[in-house]
């Protein structure tokens, strides 16, 4: 495939700190990746040569038991994680198996496509974890490219949503695509208090997607009795917490990993219909990519920063 885009996740900055290691070195990050084929290996049909498509990250072992019920991002023996172990979206080329590719609609932009492999499908993923129900309280802590899809895959499912952020164009962004209250992190107080306040008991789901202590912990404490805390997002921070803080509560943890392919295939078709909307902020040569890693180290952009190799 000749990449036409990848996004920039917080996760390359993560990758690039040491604080993800999968164990591949010397390798291209970028796993939000869409372009369009220029050559098929043996076995694939030509109908495939020049059609756009997004890739899904993932290359399972394909005969574990995760594999074989279309969860290949739990198998334990991945034949590769292409810009997690292996050569990934910031280059001119990718080779990856046939299926890994999902086709684009004509009218969707390549680098709406290219989120949607890690930021869409990340939302999707852990939306169906959660299982979210039509009025439930959903707040989404951290609205940054995951955030900003998981708000609206939330207001879709028929949720109530505040988001949680560090205000600016991220909040006007938060507003726009269908959270109903929004929070700035930096002027409030005690925001899981303003989260109790607006929801009366408290929030059903809580997404979390900054990660430090204090936020895991104002996440747990915003969330009502049988609410559920899905962590999404981790930073060089821990977590201590008393059991009895779960028990009593009956509170659950959910831990949320990237996305099936079945859950690439909908956030792409999601997006197609206009039901996921991704800002793209910004948008930079391949040999910006210093700029681009930095930018989004930075924050406060209003949408995700795009290479276009
Ligand atoms: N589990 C998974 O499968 C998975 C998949 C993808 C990403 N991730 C992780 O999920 C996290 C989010 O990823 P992303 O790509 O969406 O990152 P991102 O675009 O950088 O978004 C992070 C957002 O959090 C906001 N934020 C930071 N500190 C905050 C605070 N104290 N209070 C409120 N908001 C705060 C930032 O605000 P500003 O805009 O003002 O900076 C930004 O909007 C990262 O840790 C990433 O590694 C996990
Ligand atoms: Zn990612
Ligand atoms: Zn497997």
């Amino acid at each position: 495939m000749r990449i036409n885009a990848c996004g920039v996740c917080r996760t390359d900055l993560h990758i690039r700190d040491g604080l993800l290691d999968l164990g591949g070195r010397d390798f291209a990050v970028g796993h939000e990746i869409a372009g369009t084929i220029t050559r098929c290996g043996a076995g694939v049909p030509d109908t495939w040569l020049s059609r756009r498509a997004a890739i899904y990250y993932y290359e399972g072992c394909g005969h574990c038991r995760y594999c074989l019920t279309g969860d290949e991002h739990l198998c334990p023996t991945p034949r590769a994680q292409p810009g997690f172990n292996a050569d990934g979206g910031f280059a001119e080329y990718i080779c990856v198996p046939v299926r890994n590719c999902v086709p684009l609609p004509d009218h969707v932009s390549t680098a709406e496509a290219a989120i949607m492999g890690c930021a869409g499908s990340t939302a999707v993923h852990a939306g169906r974890l959660a299982t979210i129900r039509p009025g439930e309280w959903v707040v989404v802590y951290g609205t940054g490219g995951v955030g900003l899809a998981l708000l609206q895959y939330a207001r879709n499912a028929g949720a109530r949503v505040i988001a949680i952020g560090r205000g600016g164009a991220r909040a006007t962004l938060a507003h726009e695509h269908g959270a109903e209250y929004t929070i700035d992190a930096t002027h409030e107080p005690d925001i899981a208090a303003r989260v109790r306040e607006i929801t009366g008991e408290g929030a059903d789901i809580v997404f979390e997607l900054v990660g430090t202590s204090a936020s895991i912990r104002s996440g747990m404490d915003m969330l009502r009795r049988r609410g559920r805390l899905v962590l999404i997002g981790y930073t060089q921070d821990t977590f201590q917490t008393h059991p009895i803080d779960l028990i009593v509560r009956e509170v659950s943890f959910i831990g949320s990993v990237g996305a099936t392919l079945s859950d690439l295939h909908e956030a792409i078709d999601l997006l197609a219909r206009g039901v996921l909307r991704v800002p793209v902020a910004l948008t930079l040569p391949l040999e910006d990519f210093e700029t681009a890693l930095e930018q989004t180290r930075k924050g406060g952009l209003p949408g995700r920063v795009v290479l276009a190799p």
